[in-house]
Protein backbone atom coordinates (compact mmCIF):
# COMPACT_ATOMS: atom_id res chain seq x y z
CA UNK A 1 0.00 0.00 0.00
CA UNK A 2 1.30 3.51 -1.34
CA UNK A 3 1.82 5.84 1.65
CA UNK A 4 0.84 9.55 0.86
CA UNK A 5 3.92 11.91 1.64
CA UNK A 6 2.18 14.13 4.46
CA UNK A 7 4.07 18.01 3.29
CA UNK A 8 4.41 20.38 5.08
CA UNK A 9 0.48 22.00 5.46
CA UNK A 10 -2.45 22.45 7.40
CA UNK A 11 -3.11 19.00 8.23
CA UNK A 12 0.38 18.67 9.82
CA UNK A 13 -0.47 22.19 11.68
CA UNK A 14 -3.28 20.86 13.02
CA UNK A 15 -1.69 17.53 14.47
CA UNK A 16 0.91 20.06 16.38
CA UNK A 17 -1.49 21.33 17.94
CA UNK A 18 -3.33 18.05 19.17
CA UNK A 19 -2.09 16.17 22.01
CA UNK A 20 -0.55 13.03 21.34
CA UNK A 21 0.13 9.68 23.02
CA UNK A 22 1.65 6.21 21.83
CA UNK A 23 -0.77 2.98 21.44
CA UNK A 24 -0.02 0.12 23.15
CA UNK A 25 0.98 -1.73 20.01
CA UNK A 26 3.69 1.64 20.01
CA UNK A 27 2.14 3.76 17.15
CA UNK A 28 1.43 7.11 17.48
CA UNK A 29 -2.23 8.57 18.27
CA UNK A 30 -3.67 11.74 18.06
CA UNK A 31 -6.99 12.96 20.23
CA UNK A 32 -9.54 14.83 17.26
CA UNK A 33 -12.87 15.11 19.00
CA UNK A 34 -12.58 13.07 22.14
CA UNK A 35 -11.03 9.98 20.67
CA UNK A 36 -7.22 8.75 20.42
CA UNK A 37 -7.12 8.01 16.20
CA UNK A 38 -3.97 6.47 15.00
CA UNK A 39 -1.87 9.59 13.41
CA UNK A 40 -1.21 7.30 10.39
CA UNK A 41 -4.41 7.55 9.39
CA UNK A 42 -5.39 11.71 10.27
CA UNK A 43 -4.72 12.71 6.81
CA UNK A 44 -7.23 10.26 5.26
CA UNK A 45 -9.47 10.66 7.95
CA UNK A 46 -9.91 14.30 7.46
CA UNK A 47 -10.43 13.83 3.81
CA UNK A 48 -13.09 11.42 4.43
CA UNK A 49 -14.64 14.01 6.95
CA UNK A 50 -14.40 16.55 4.12
CA UNK A 51 -15.28 15.26 0.70
CA UNK A 52 -17.17 12.02 1.41
CA UNK A 53 -20.85 12.56 0.27
CA UNK A 54 -23.15 9.79 1.26
CA UNK A 55 -26.21 8.52 -0.68
CA UNK A 56 -29.17 7.43 0.70
CA UNK A 57 -28.45 4.21 -0.94
CA UNK A 58 -25.01 3.10 0.68
CA UNK A 59 -24.49 0.72 3.52
CA UNK A 60 -21.58 1.68 6.00
CA UNK A 61 -20.31 -1.03 8.02
CA UNK A 62 -18.67 0.53 11.61
CA UNK A 63 -16.96 -1.13 13.69
CA UNK A 64 -14.13 -1.21 16.31
CA UNK A 65 -11.10 -2.60 14.62
CA UNK A 66 -10.96 -6.67 15.50
CA UNK A 67 -14.65 -6.88 16.45
CA UNK A 68 -15.71 -9.14 13.53
CA UNK A 69 -15.38 -6.67 10.48
CA UNK A 70 -14.26 -9.24 8.09
CA UNK A 71 -17.51 -11.27 8.44
CA UNK A 72 -19.64 -8.05 8.88
CA UNK A 73 -18.51 -7.68 5.59
CA UNK A 74 -18.97 -10.87 3.90
CA UNK A 75 -22.38 -11.06 5.37
CA UNK A 76 -23.27 -7.75 4.06
CA UNK A 77 -21.86 -7.95 0.50
CA UNK A 78 -23.73 -11.51 0.19
CA UNK A 79 -27.04 -10.28 1.33
CA UNK A 80 -27.01 -7.40 -0.95
CA UNK A 81 -25.84 -8.94 -4.25
CA UNK A 82 -27.74 -12.20 -3.55
CA UNK A 83 -29.81 -11.61 -7.10
CA UNK A 84 -26.45 -10.76 -8.63
CA UNK A 85 -24.24 -13.73 -7.62
CA UNK A 86 -25.36 -17.35 -7.40
CA UNK A 87 -23.56 -18.53 -3.80
CA UNK A 88 -21.69 -20.74 -5.57
CA UNK A 89 -20.32 -17.91 -7.91
CA UNK A 90 -19.29 -15.32 -5.07
CA UNK A 91 -16.57 -13.09 -5.93
CA UNK A 92 -16.22 -14.06 -1.84
CA UNK A 93 -14.40 -17.01 -3.21
CA UNK A 94 -11.81 -15.28 -4.99
CA UNK A 95 -11.60 -12.20 -3.90
CA UNK A 96 -10.99 -11.19 0.37
CA UNK A 97 -13.84 -8.95 2.25
CA UNK A 98 -11.59 -6.27 2.60
CA UNK A 99 -11.30 -5.88 -1.27
CA UNK A 100 -14.83 -6.41 -1.85
CA UNK A 101 -15.95 -3.65 1.04
CA UNK A 102 -13.39 -1.01 0.94
CA UNK A 103 -12.34 0.74 3.93
CA UNK A 104 -12.86 4.45 3.96
CA UNK A 105 -9.94 5.91 5.90
CA UNK A 106 -7.63 2.72 5.73
CA UNK A 107 -7.73 2.68 1.96
CA UNK A 108 -10.01 5.05 -0.18
CA UNK A 109 -8.71 8.17 1.41
CA UNK A 110 -5.64 6.89 2.26
CA UNK A 111 -4.63 6.48 -0.94
CA UNK A 112 -6.22 9.84 -2.41
CA UNK A 113 -7.46 12.79 -0.83
CA UNK A 114 -10.83 12.74 -2.99
CA UNK A 115 -11.16 9.81 -4.80
CA UNK A 116 -13.41 9.53 -7.19
CA UNK A 117 -16.40 6.77 -5.87
CA UNK A 118 -19.42 7.99 -8.07
CA UNK A 119 -18.76 5.29 -10.67
CA UNK A 120 -19.56 2.15 -7.94
CA UNK A 121 -23.01 0.89 -8.51
CA UNK A 122 -25.37 1.49 -5.99
CA UNK A 123 -25.85 0.09 -3.43
CA UNK A 124 -22.23 0.82 -2.28
CA UNK A 125 -20.63 -0.52 0.51
CA UNK A 126 -18.18 0.55 2.61
CA UNK A 127 -16.43 0.34 5.71
CA UNK A 128 -15.05 2.83 8.73
CA UNK A 129 -13.52 2.45 11.88
CA UNK A 130 -14.63 5.85 13.13
CA UNK A 131 -16.22 7.22 16.02
CA UNK A 132 -19.54 8.32 14.91
CA UNK A 133 -19.23 11.77 15.63
CA UNK A 134 -16.35 11.75 13.57
CA UNK A 135 -17.87 10.32 10.57
CA UNK A 136 -18.89 12.71 7.67
CA UNK A 137 -22.29 14.72 8.35
CA UNK A 138 -23.42 13.16 5.10
CA UNK A 139 -23.22 9.78 6.34
CA UNK A 140 -24.92 10.74 10.23
CA UNK A 141 -27.50 12.99 8.55
CA UNK A 142 -28.69 11.35 4.91
CA UNK A 143 -30.74 8.00 4.45
CA UNK A 144 -27.89 5.73 3.90
CA UNK A 145 -27.77 3.14 6.51
CA UNK A 146 -25.61 2.18 9.16
CA UNK A 147 -24.15 -1.64 10.75
CA UNK A 148 -22.54 -1.34 13.46
CA UNK A 149 -20.71 -4.45 15.09
CA UNK A 150 -19.89 -4.74 18.42
CA UNK A 151 -17.77 -7.28 20.19
CA UNK A 152 -16.74 -7.70 24.07
CA UNK A 153 -13.75 -5.49 24.27
CA UNK A 154 -11.40 -8.32 26.55
CA UNK A 155 -11.92 -10.14 23.07
CA UNK A 156 -11.37 -7.25 20.85
CA UNK A 157 -7.93 -6.30 22.71
CA UNK A 158 -6.93 -10.03 22.66
CA UNK A 159 -7.84 -10.10 18.83
CA UNK A 160 -5.65 -6.73 18.14
CA UNK A 161 -2.60 -7.44 19.90
CA UNK A 162 -2.64 -10.92 18.26
CA UNK A 163 -3.11 -8.90 14.80
CA UNK A 164 -0.68 -6.26 15.28
CA UNK A 165 2.14 -8.86 16.45
CA UNK A 166 1.42 -10.63 13.59
CA UNK A 167 1.45 -7.69 11.11
CA UNK A 168 4.50 -5.00 11.56
CA UNK A 169 2.89 -2.14 10.33
CA UNK A 170 5.63 0.29 11.17
CA UNK A 171 9.36 -0.74 11.53
CA UNK A 172 10.38 1.90 14.47
CA UNK A 173 7.86 0.98 17.04
CA UNK A 174 8.14 -1.32 19.91
CA UNK A 175 4.45 -2.71 21.03
CA UNK A 176 4.23 -2.62 25.18
CA UNK A 177 4.18 -6.31 27.09
CA UNK A 178 0.47 -7.45 28.54
CA UNK A 179 0.10 -5.95 31.31
CA UNK A 180 1.20 -2.20 30.68
CA UNK A 181 -0.88 -2.78 27.26
CA UNK A 182 -4.09 -3.84 29.39
CA UNK A 183 -3.40 -0.90 31.37
CA UNK A 184 -3.49 1.66 28.68
CA UNK A 185 -6.41 -0.23 26.96
CA UNK A 186 -8.70 0.15 30.24
CA UNK A 187 -7.41 3.88 30.36
CA UNK A 188 -8.88 4.40 26.52
CA UNK A 189 -5.56 5.20 25.54
CA UNK A 190 -6.00 2.55 21.89
CA UNK A 191 -6.70 2.88 18.09
CA UNK A 192 -10.05 4.28 17.98
CA UNK A 193 -10.36 4.58 22.19
CA UNK A 194 -11.93 4.76 24.45
CA UNK A 195 -13.72 2.22 23.27
CA UNK A 196 -16.37 2.99 25.72
CA UNK A 197 -17.37 6.30 23.99
CA UNK A 198 -17.03 4.17 20.76
CA UNK A 199 -19.83 1.90 21.42
CA UNK A 200 -21.96 4.41 23.42
CA UNK A 201 -21.62 6.96 20.19
CA UNK A 202 -23.50 3.93 18.12
CA UNK A 203 -25.71 2.89 20.87
CA UNK A 204 -26.79 5.95 21.55
CA UNK A 205 -27.15 6.40 17.38
CA UNK A 206 -29.16 3.60 17.42
CA UNK A 207 -31.47 4.46 20.16
CA UNK A 208 -32.29 7.51 18.91
CA UNK A 209 -32.79 6.35 15.38
CA UNK A 210 -33.26 2.07 14.97
CA UNK A 211 -34.38 2.57 11.13
CA UNK A 212 -30.96 4.55 10.35
CA UNK A 213 -27.96 2.88 12.62
CA UNK A 214 -28.36 -1.53 13.16
CA UNK A 215 -26.39 -2.30 16.53
CA UNK A 216 -24.82 -5.80 16.22
CA UNK A 217 -23.11 -7.60 18.76
CA UNK A 218 -20.29 -10.43 17.49
CA UNK A 219 -21.41 -12.76 19.95
CA UNK A 220 -24.86 -12.46 19.27
CA UNK A 221 -24.21 -13.71 15.29
CA UNK A 222 -22.22 -16.66 16.73
CA UNK A 223 -25.05 -17.61 18.67
CA UNK A 224 -27.43 -17.58 16.11
CA UNK A 225 -26.45 -16.24 12.62
CA UNK A 226 -29.87 -17.44 9.94
CA UNK A 227 -31.73 -15.05 12.44
CA UNK A 228 -29.23 -12.29 12.24
CA UNK A 229 -28.73 -12.15 8.67
CA UNK A 230 -32.57 -12.25 8.37
CA UNK A 231 -32.58 -9.09 10.38
CA UNK A 232 -29.86 -7.02 8.34
CA UNK A 233 -31.59 -8.11 5.22
CA UNK A 234 -34.73 -6.34 6.79
CA UNK A 235 -32.67 -3.99 7.97
CA UNK A 236 -31.50 -3.09 4.35
CA UNK A 237 -34.84 -3.10 2.98
CA UNK A 238 -33.99 -6.73 1.56
CA UNK A 239 -35.84 -9.17 3.14
CA UNK A 240 -35.75 -12.58 2.43
CA UNK A 241 -38.47 -13.94 0.10
CA UNK A 242 -40.57 -17.26 0.66
CA UNK A 243 -38.91 -18.49 -2.23
CA UNK A 244 -35.65 -17.95 -0.98
CA UNK A 245 -36.71 -19.08 2.24
CA UNK A 246 -37.58 -22.29 0.66
CA UNK A 247 -34.07 -22.45 -1.25
CA UNK A 248 -32.35 -22.18 2.11
CA UNK A 249 -30.62 -18.89 0.87
CA UNK A 250 -30.70 -18.25 3.97
CA UNK A 251 -28.33 -20.63 6.24
CA UNK A 252 -26.28 -20.93 2.41
CA UNK A 253 -25.40 -17.20 3.03
CA UNK A 254 -24.06 -18.44 6.62
CA UNK A 255 -22.08 -21.03 5.31
CA UNK A 256 -20.46 -19.12 2.49
CA UNK A 257 -19.32 -16.52 5.23
CA UNK A 258 -18.70 -19.01 8.20
CA UNK A 259 -15.26 -18.28 9.57
CA UNK A 260 -13.93 -22.01 8.86
CA UNK A 261 -15.36 -21.61 5.09
CA UNK A 262 -13.46 -17.84 4.93
CA UNK A 263 -10.22 -18.90 6.48
CA UNK A 264 -9.50 -21.85 4.47
CA UNK A 265 -10.29 -20.33 1.05
CA UNK A 266 -7.30 -20.10 -0.81
CA UNK A 267 -7.58 -15.95 -1.42
CA UNK A 268 -7.23 -15.45 2.28
CA UNK A 269 -5.12 -18.39 3.18
CA UNK A 270 -1.68 -16.33 1.81
CA UNK A 271 -1.16 -12.92 0.70
CA UNK A 272 -1.72 -9.01 1.69
CA UNK A 273 -4.78 -6.75 2.49
CA UNK A 274 -3.50 -2.88 1.27
CA UNK A 275 -0.09 -4.58 0.20
CA UNK A 276 1.25 -4.83 4.37
CA UNK A 277 -1.94 -6.94 6.17
CA UNK A 278 -1.11 -10.70 6.31
CA UNK A 279 -4.54 -11.68 4.47
CA UNK A 280 -4.23 -15.13 7.03
CA UNK A 281 -4.40 -12.61 9.96
CA UNK A 282 -8.08 -11.50 9.83
CA UNK A 283 -8.80 -15.60 10.20
CA UNK A 284 -7.48 -16.46 14.08
CA UNK A 285 -9.55 -18.58 16.24
CA UNK A 286 -12.92 -16.29 15.97
CA UNK A 287 -14.50 -17.75 19.48
CA UNK A 288 -16.08 -16.08 22.10
CA UNK A 289 -14.14 -15.72 25.08
CA UNK A 290 -10.59 -16.42 24.43
CA UNK A 291 -9.69 -13.41 26.32
CA UNK A 292 -9.74 -15.90 29.35
CA UNK A 293 -6.86 -17.50 27.94
CA UNK A 294 -4.53 -14.31 28.60
CA UNK A 295 -6.12 -11.84 31.19
CA UNK A 296 -6.01 -12.44 35.07
CA UNK A 297 -8.72 -12.71 37.12
CA UNK A 298 -7.33 -9.32 38.64
CA UNK A 299 -7.50 -7.80 34.96
CA UNK A 300 -11.13 -8.74 34.09
CA UNK A 301 -12.26 -7.20 37.14
CA UNK A 302 -10.42 -4.37 36.84
CA UNK A 303 -12.48 -4.35 33.55
CA UNK A 304 -15.93 -5.36 35.31
CA UNK A 305 -15.67 -2.16 37.30
CA UNK A 306 -15.04 -0.11 34.02
CA UNK A 307 -17.45 -1.62 32.51
CA UNK A 308 -19.82 -0.92 35.24
CA UNK A 309 -19.21 2.90 35.27
CA UNK A 310 -18.67 3.28 31.78
CA UNK A 311 -22.05 1.24 30.51
CA UNK A 312 -24.32 1.95 33.81
CA UNK A 313 -27.58 2.86 32.71
CA UNK A 314 -26.81 2.83 29.26
CA UNK A 315 -28.16 -0.59 28.31
CA UNK A 316 -25.80 -1.87 27.20
CA UNK A 317 -23.68 -4.53 28.25
CA UNK A 318 -21.44 -7.94 27.66
P1 LIG B 1 -10.01 -13.45 16.78
O1 LIG B 1 -8.68 -12.78 16.68
O2 LIG B 1 -10.58 -13.42 18.17
O3 LIG B 1 -10.02 -14.81 16.20
P2 LIG B 1 -11.92 -7.83 12.18
O4 LIG B 1 -12.52 -8.51 11.02
O5 LIG B 1 -12.73 -6.67 12.70
O6 LIG B 1 -10.50 -7.47 11.92
O7 LIG B 1 -11.96 -8.86 13.39
C1 LIG B 1 -11.15 -10.01 13.37
C2 LIG B 1 -11.73 -11.01 14.34
O8 LIG B 1 -12.89 -11.60 13.77
C3 LIG B 1 -10.75 -12.15 14.58
O9 LIG B 1 -11.04 -12.60 15.90
C4 LIG B 1 -11.18 -13.13 13.52
O10 LIG B 1 -10.76 -14.44 13.74
C5 LIG B 1 -12.68 -12.99 13.59
N1 LIG B 1 -13.35 -13.41 12.34
C6 LIG B 1 -12.95 -13.19 11.06
N2 LIG B 1 -13.82 -13.72 10.21
C7 LIG B 1 -14.81 -14.29 10.94
C8 LIG B 1 -15.99 -15.01 10.60
N3 LIG B 1 -16.33 -15.24 9.35
N4 LIG B 1 -16.77 -15.44 11.61
C9 LIG B 1 -16.44 -15.20 12.90
N5 LIG B 1 -15.32 -14.54 13.28
C10 LIG B 1 -14.51 -14.08 12.31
Amino acid sequence: MEKREDPNDEVQELLQTLEQQTNWDGSPLVKYDGFWLPALFFRSILSFQKYFKAKDSDVILTSFPKSGTTWSKALNYSIVNRNVYAIDQSPLLTCNPHALVPPLEHDLYYLQDNPDLGNIPSPRIFSSHIPFNVLPASIRESKCKIIYLCRNPLDQFISHRHFSLKNKFQNDVVPLELDEAFDRFCQGIHSSGPFWDHMLGFWNAHLKNPEKVLFLKYEDLKEDIAFHIRKIAEFLGYPFTEEEEKQGLVEQIAKLCSFENLKNLEVNRSGYVHGVVEKSSFFRKGKVGDWTNYLTPAMAERFREIMEIKFGGTGLMF
